[in-house]
């Protein structure tokens, strides 16, 4: 089998994953977090584990980059800065922010993090460096790549200040957990997973790939589960938890 090949088969087996993965993540709580604990090996500190997870895909698309045939070519340079503004910011700046000596990162959770990021910034800077198709510098002021690319930065924007609140809510050396409210959290539990999943969403359309979808659908598979857990858990440790509030989208859910 040539790399295309392969390439296609892998992605179909991705999106087949995701959704297995959507369906266990009902019903098993990713070990990381306030939900860390015994059973998925030892626990990593946060830091180290945030650092350590996302790192195959802050140097994965650089060296995917160098290793394609588009260095000259202006999408393809767009693309990359992109998605190092996002994994950059979420490996060595997010982590550092982090307060609580809570939590911490299953080693499970690590390994299952890795092989996740190892195989998704394959399929992503795969395609859009060598195996798809070469895009022309219109593509910058094409109505699919601008609508996708404000979806990128709005999510990326709703993700950072969500997150930000979340952290402004412990003193640095404080653990435990309240209640947080501003910004989207006035509608949502949690915001910041669905800035995440606006933003991959508007990866898949700017990039118009097959690749970018599945990213997306990972990130629905992966927090959308997570949210209704989160939302739950809110509930029931605060009576006094705001019961207008859904778990992920405004008045839905
Ligand atoms: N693309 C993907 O597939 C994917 C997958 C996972 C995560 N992510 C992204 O990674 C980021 C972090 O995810 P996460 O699952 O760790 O988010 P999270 O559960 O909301 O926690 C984020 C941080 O805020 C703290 N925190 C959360 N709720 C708090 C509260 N009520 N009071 C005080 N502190 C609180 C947590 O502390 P503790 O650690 O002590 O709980 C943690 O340090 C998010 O932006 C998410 O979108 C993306």
């Amino acid at each position: 089998m040539d790399e295309v090949g392969f390439f296609h088969t892998l992605l179909l087996a991705w999106f087949a994953l995701a959704a297995v993965t959507f369906v266990l993540l009902l019903f098993v709580r990713a070990p990381y977090g306030r939900y860390a604990r015994r059973g998925w090996g030892p626990i990593l500190g946060k830091k180290m584990g945030w650092v350590i997870m996302e790192l195959p895909s802050a140097l994965g698309m650089p060296l995917l980059f160098l290793l394609g045939n588009r260095q000259d070519n202006a999408p393809a340079l767009v693309f990359l800065a992109l998605w190092e503004i996002h994994y950059l910011h979420r490996t060595f700046v997010f982590p550092l922010g982090l307060r609580g000596s809570g939590g911490g990162h299953a080693l499970a959770t690590v390994v299952m993090a890795i092989f996740f990021n190892s195989v998704n910034v394959y399929l992503n800077g795969r395609w859009l460096f060598f195996l798809g198709p070469r895009l022309e510098p219109a593509w910058l002021a094409d109505p699919r790549f601008l609508l996708g690319g404000f979806l990128f930065a709005a999510g990326f924007a709703i993700c950072k200040h969500s997150d930000a609140i979340l952290r402004a809510l412990r003193s640095p050396g404080e653990s435990g957990y309240k209640i947080p409210r501003g910004g989207l959290f006035r509608w949502v539990t949690c915001p910041n997973y669905l800035g995440e999943i606006i933003e991959w969403c508007g990866w898949a359309l700017l990039t118009w790939s097959l690749a970018g979808l599945s990213f997306a659908a990972w990130t629905v598979a992966n927090l959308a589960p997570r949210a209704r857990q989160h939302h739950r858990w809110y509930r029931q440790e605060f009576p006094d938890y705001p019961r207008e509030r859904r778990a992920l989208l405004p008045f839905i859910c």
